[in-house]
């Protein structure tokens, strides 16, 4: 039987990459850098299947370009790059790749967490920078975890992992979502509550139009003068001219940036100029255990799209509906 075309946007782990030539005529984008759209647009032409990465924009234009596109396999947990609807109004199956990437996230907030509160980044430059003379009682003092209130906004999959995380460090820990249960000793409290209360902030809702700067003005206000604010989700959940007025002024305390709005921030954004930011190049999900199974589970998205079965992982269920 002739293979299924198939254009996949960068040199994904090989265990994915594998089942991908396995059982597909595979395209496979060597580059470091994501192609440019042109190229994408002419690469996907005659293609029946894609696996994608959170540098795509999967719009209408995209699957114009690619008439007999039969499934989209996004290699991320979030899917803010494709446009669903129009995917689902073309009865194209999207997957993404949830559940192996929880832990590996959760761990990321949690570096990032102790790194801002007890100033790792200041730190390791002062040392680099020759300043280290001797110990001092008050060098970069920074911030407890026992007894301070971690406040989650997102209780989801990795929104309580970071709970049950912060079990283990004597964090009270309070979450606001109205769509989840009280789990890992967390109690429920509305957005209000949780920024008047809270020492750390760590956001962990998708992107979408009712979470785009979720963080902004009015949100920062909120919160208490030593919080620190950790993003492991979307750039865009915060609004970043409002984060930076924030730190400048010292409003808060901190902030611990995985992800940001662009990707990656020009190299003048005045972000980058504040000491109490700690920005690093989108990483929650990189470790070599959880890529290797993101890369397998967007590998069988993409194949059982391919044969016309239903994704492990869907986004769009509806496309299924007669
Ligand atoms: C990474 O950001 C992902 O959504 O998997």
């Amino acid at each position: 039987m002739t293979k299924q075309k198939v254009f996949v946007t960068r040199l994904i782990p090989e265990k994915g990459l594998n089942l991908v030539r396995e059982f597909c005529d595979a395209d496979i984008w060597p580059g470091e850098m994501p192609p440019s759209r042109e190229e994408l647009l002419s690469r996907i032409r005659d293609v029946d299947g894609v696996l994608t990465l959170l540098t795509e924009k999967v719009d209408a234009e995209f699957m114009d370009a690619a008439p007999r596109l039969k499934v989209i396999s996004n290699m991320a947990v979030g899917f803010d790059n494709v446009d669903v609807p129009e995917a689902t109004r073309r009865k194209i199956p999207v997957g993404n790749t949830p559940g192996v990437l929880t832990d590996a996230t959760a761990d990321m907030a949690f570096a990032l967490m102790l790194s801002a509160a007890r100033r790792l980044p200041e730190g390791q430059k002062y040392v680099r920078d020759g300043l280290w003379k001797t110990w001092h009682p008050q060098l970069f003092l920074g911030a407890d975890f026992v007894g301070a209130t971690l406040g989650i906004i997102g209780f989801g999959r990795i929104g309580q992992a970071v709970a049950k995380r912060a079990q283990g460090f004597g964090l009270r820990v309070i979450f606001c979502d109205p769509t989840a249960q009280p789990a890992f000793g967390a109690s429920s409290v509305d957005m209000d509550t949780l920024l008047r209360e809270s020492d750390f902030v760590s956001v962990h809702v998708p992107l979408n139009a009712g979470t785009r700067h979720l963080v902004n003005v009015e949100f920062l206000a909120k919160m208490k003068s030593n919080a620190i604010l950790v993003n492991t989700s979307r750039g865009g959940v915060v609004d970043q001219s409002a984060l930076f007025d924030a730190l400048k002024s010292k409003k808060i305390f901190a902030a611990a940036l995985d992800v940001t709005d662009p990707e990656p921030l020009p190299a003048n954004d005045p972000l980058l100029e504040l000491e109490n930011c700690l920005i690093i190049p989108h990483l929650g999900s990189a470790s070599k255990y959880t890529r290797d199974m993101m890369s397998f589970l967007a590998a069988q998205n993409l194949i059982a799209g391919l044969k016309s079965e239903r994704l492990p992982n869907c986004v769009n269920l509806e496309v299924y509906k007669a």
